[in-house]
């Protein structure tokens, strides 16, 4: 019973059926009242009119009997068909009757005892031995004159046979009516509820049809332009977003699988080659620094993957310390000066604004150090990197512009997904997995802040970095009586990230800026995982 009612069709059914059945009793019962009700009154009006009939048609005779003015006692009354028996009894019994006698003797004397001994007259029912119906009446009447007056009982009655039996056709009719009626409307009601729910049906059907690996297919059943349609409409946007995540996670898995086995091949390679015959201490020295450039390179994809995920996942919570912004912006153009002299490109820092943020300062080293990075690769010799800090309309506002080639009008918003790089192989030397930017933009949404690409005229790339101004007034200046921490002492505070990179030791740090001119910032001279063509745009989850 319950499994059947666990099913939609069989309760809606249900439903309709105990609605009309109700319906079909209230009706039945309304219109059997109004036929019987009217139907017994005329019945038993004809026997009141009877009873007047003969009890005003009784005399009293000189010696002491009684007679019926018209002789014998009349049988009908009216146009009825049906005889009527009617008997008159005094105390000590029957008196006078009609020819046809139906009542038996004890009921007839049991009724007058009943009236003698006042209790007064009644409209009663009996039945004979077989069942038979009748409707009897009997009051008292008073014959003669006073003092001499003697009471009587007169009983009338007749068969009601014929009104029960139409009121047992109408009873019947009416219940074969109404099981009629419900069962041709639940039927009706499966119908119309099968109908409706086919498409739904069709469209669970299809959608478990649906299997990861076809998430391409949509649910194409046809529905009415309703509810239906729309449910339709939504689960295959929700199929769209699956196989958009879907799609991103794979691309992303093949990305990130690629972007570690280069490395992991270089360093095969070279280990196979320095284990293939004895060599010098000094070639074996050459070998483990190569191996060392690729396992840093490895633990930092690593990382700022995990930082990625953990931004996916919504974890990536900043530790918020206030962060003097001079500080900051001077130590990180000091940070990369070297780095880029060594390709004669000078980073200058602009500050017009003094004051300080709320940041966390691993997370927007970690951004900056990125833009400045990026941006001094991308200089051509003798150019400027700027790096600058601003503050108005209650935010922060970082920006580095550079003067080289700037991102093509169609990368714009590629480069801020995973794994994009637009570089030639020239300017990639020395580059990232093309996570800077992505983590860049995570970690700006979590300070709820913002990784833009602005647009300048003039050539170069300008990234500005938007982070919201604390809410008191900025203070005095670079190190006032406030505690600024600033750039550089930011870690001791900062307690280890979990997504820290256990096995480099520079593990969550940006490549550190060469402590001699001469090196690139990430000094690498590796070639081969990044000689891959420009990746897809990527994304784990949604970007
Ligand atoms: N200042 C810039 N000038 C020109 N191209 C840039 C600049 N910054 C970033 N890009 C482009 O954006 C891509 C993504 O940058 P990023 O996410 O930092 O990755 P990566 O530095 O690892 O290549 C870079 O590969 C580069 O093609
Ligand atoms: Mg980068």
């Amino acid at each position: 019973m319950s499994r059947l009612l666990s099913s939609t069709r069989a309760r809606l059914v249900l439903f309709q059926v105990l609605i009309l059945g109700l319906a079909g009793l209230v009706t039945s019962y309304a219109i059997f009242k109004l036929v019987t009700v009217p139907a017994q009154q005329e019945s038993d009006a004809v026997l009141y009119e009877q009873w007047n009939k003969v009890s005003s048609g009784l005399q009293l005779q000189a010696d002491g009997s009684v007679a019926y003015s018209q002789g014998a006692l009349p049988e009908t009354e009216g146009d009825a068909q049906i005889p009527i028996e009617a008997v008159v009894l005094t105390k000590d019994g029957v008196i006078a009757h009609t020819d046809s006698r139906i009542l038996p003797d004890s009921f007839l004397s049991q009724s007058a005892a009943s009236v003698f001994a006042g209790k007064g007259g009644a409209m009663v029912d009996w039945h004979d031995r077989n069942g038979a119906p009748r409707r009897v009446y009997y009051e008292q009447q008073a014959l003669g004159d006073q003092p001499n007056q003697v009471p009587v009982v007169v009983v009338v009655s007749r068969s009601t046979a014929e009104l029960q039996a139409t009121t047992r056709r109408l009873l019947l009719l009416l219940a074969g009516g109404s099981l009629l009626v419900t069962l041709v409307g639940a039927a009706l009601a499966w119908l119309l509820v099968d109908r409706t729910l086919r498409p739904v049906r069709a469209i669970a059907a299809a959608a478990r049809s649906i299997g990861d690996r076809d998430l391409h297919r949509r649910v194409d059943v046809p529905t009415p332009a309703d509810e239906l349609r729309e449910l339709r409409a939504t689960f295959n946007q929700m199929l769209g977003r699956l196989e958009r995540s879907f799609e991103g996670m794979r691309r992303f898995t093949a990305d990130a699988s690629h972007e570690l086995r280069s490395p992991l091949t270089v360093i095969r390679t070279a280990v196979d080659v320095a284990l293939a015959r004895p060599r010098a201490p000094a070639d074996y020295q050459k070998v483990l620094q190569s191996v060392q450039v690729e396992v840093d390179h490895m633990g930092r994809v690593l990382e700022q993957l995990l930082l990625l995920a953990q931004a996916d996942a919504g974890s990536l919570r900043p530790l918020l310390r206030e962060i003097d912004v001079a500080d900051l912006v001077e130590e990180l153009a000091a940070r990369w000066r070297g780095a880029a002299e060594a390709k004669q490109v000078e980073v200058v820092a602009e500050i017009p604004d003094v004051g300080t943020v709320q940041a966390d300062p691993d997370l927007l080293r970690r951004a900056l150090d990125n833009l400045v990075e990026n941006a001094v690769r991308h200089s051509p010799a003798l150019a400027q990197v700027t790096v600058s800090a601003r503050s108005g309309d209650g935010a922060w506002l970082f920006e580095v512009a550079d003067q080289g080639a700037g991102i093509p009008e169609d990368l714009r918003e590629e480069v801020f997904r995973r794994f994009v790089r637009a570089d030639s192989v020239r300017t990639r030397r020395g580059g990232g997995a093309g996570l800077g930017l992505a983590l860049g933009a995570a970690i700006a949404r979590a300070h709820q802040g913002e990784l833009t690409l602005a647009r300048r005229p003039g050539p170069g790339a300008v990234f500005q970095l938007r982070l919201p101004a604390p809410e008191r007034p900025p203070s005095g200046g670079a190190g006032g009586e406030t505690p600024s921490p600033g750039f550089a002492g930011y870690s001791p505070d900062s307690p280890p990230r979990e997504a820290g990179f256990a096995g480099t030791p520079a593990a969550g740090e940006p490549p550190p800026p060469p402590a001699s001119p001469g090196t690139p910032p990430t000094p690498r001279g590796r070639e081969p995982h990044r000689a891959s063509p420009l990746t897809p745009p990527g994304s784990l989850i949604s970007s």
